[in-house]
């Protein structure tokens, strides 16, 4: 397990205990050239659970952790993290977005493995003290943010098949710009599933990730960006669109498949469905046939398509391939849905219009 590290200089906040980096890696960054998972910023939480409890939050510097080489996560798969942005307001301020949103999907996706729950106080606490300490890092380029990838691990070293009686809860943050600006091809995947009923798929396991790459590649091969998935039972229906949620605009309706446990929560498929209805929009969350989409690419009626995540925002999709052919969708100007909901979304977190939802934490 985790030992503490020694402090050499410290300061007591709640309860978490800060050891402050003495050689900051901040001047490293190019900030006008940010690349995602490229920087990682000073420092990071950790906090260990044994014996029943989670215990001792420590903030440090960024470093390399010691683990056991039988570390059950390692072997078994109990992993699970989150994605989730800090940005920088107009007025320098600092956000944190839908905090407590991706805290119950955290909740959820621990329980579904299996997994120790980390205490709201802990995460909450542990993200803010974090960010407030590496605030410099935080980007203020509008679109790029500061990503915070809070996980846990189970960590009990022992390799027996079993519930790990260990965990260690780990945040490191780092900025980056968002991915996928330019639209991206697809192709609907017939072979191969992201999910089935009654599996992980509204969980954010690591394992839902390590899955989707042989199919990813394969279609990389084919000439595509990414997969679109389609349900476990009859590859019918429209799931998820690489590790992402996926959206449509047919009829000028917004449409998305239904949450479920194959789909995940996505905390950006939410914003845009609100955002969309503020908007004035229709939305349909509903389930989303393959044969639809061939259809109303006949009949001209879909206009767009787009991933959803936290990552990208919006990923714009050009092209669609379903059973052997490439549908076209129409260029995209600013005017699309689409951007109207990045814009809208951007503007909230930059406090340029008003949170009328309350989704920005602010520090
Ligand atoms: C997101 O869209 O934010 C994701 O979940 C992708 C992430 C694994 C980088």
């Amino acid at each position: 397990p985790f030992k503490p590290f020694k402090p050499f200089y410290m300061e007591t906040t709640a309860d978490i205990m800060i050891r402050k980096t003495t050689n900051s890696r901040l001047k490293e960054v190019d900030f006008d050239n940010l690349e995602f998972g490229k920087y990682i910023s000073d420092h990071m939480l950790v906090c260990d659970y044994a014996h029943g409890e989670w215990k001792d939050p420590q903030i440090v510097p960024y470093a390399n952790l010691s683990m056991s080489p039988s570390a059950l996560g390692l072997h078994y798969g109990q992993t699970v993290f989150e994605g989730m942005k800090a940005f920088r307001m107009h007025d320098g301020s600092i956000n944190i977005f839908r905090m407590d949103k991706h805290y119950d999907r955290f909740v959820r996706s621990l329980q579904r493995m299996c997994m120790a729950v980390v205490p709201k106080d802990i995460f909450v606490e542990g993200l803010r003290r974090l960010v407030e300490l590496d605030k410099d890092w935080v980007p203020s380029k509008p679109g790029h943010a500061l990503y915070l990838r809070p996980f846990v691990f189970a960590s009990e070293a022992r390799f027996g098949v079993k519930v790990s009686d260990e965990y260690r809860f780990v945040i490191f943050t780092g900025p980056v710009p968002s991915l996928y600006a330019d639209p991206i091809k697809v192709k609907v995947e017939t072979q191969y599933i992201r999910a089935a009923k009654g599996g992980t798929g509204f969980a954010k396991c690591g394992g839902n990730y390590g899955a989707a790459f042989l199919p990813t590649q394969q279609a990389r091969l084919e000439g595509y960006d990414q997969v679109l998935w389609t349900d476990g039972i009859e590859h019918k229906y429209i799931e998820e669109s690489g590790m992402m949620n996926v959206m449509f605009v047919i009829d000028g309706k917004l449409v998305t498949a239904p949450l479920s446990d194959s789909i995940l929560d996505g905390v950006t498929r939410d914003s845009l469905l609100t955002l969309a209805q503020d908007l004035g929009f229709k939305t349909e969350e509903r389930p989303v046939a393959v044969a639809e989409l061939e259809d109303a690419f006949k009949k001209g009626t879909i206009t767009e398509a787009f991933g959803a995540g936290t990552a990208a925002v919006v990923a714009p999709i050009k092209t669609i391939h379903i059973n052997g052919i490439d549908y076209s969708l129409p260029q995209y100007d600013a005017n699309k849905l689409q951007f109207k909901l990045k814009a809208g979304l951007e503007n909230i977190r930059l406090g340029v219009s008003t949170d009328v939802h309350g989704w920005n934490y602010m520090l």
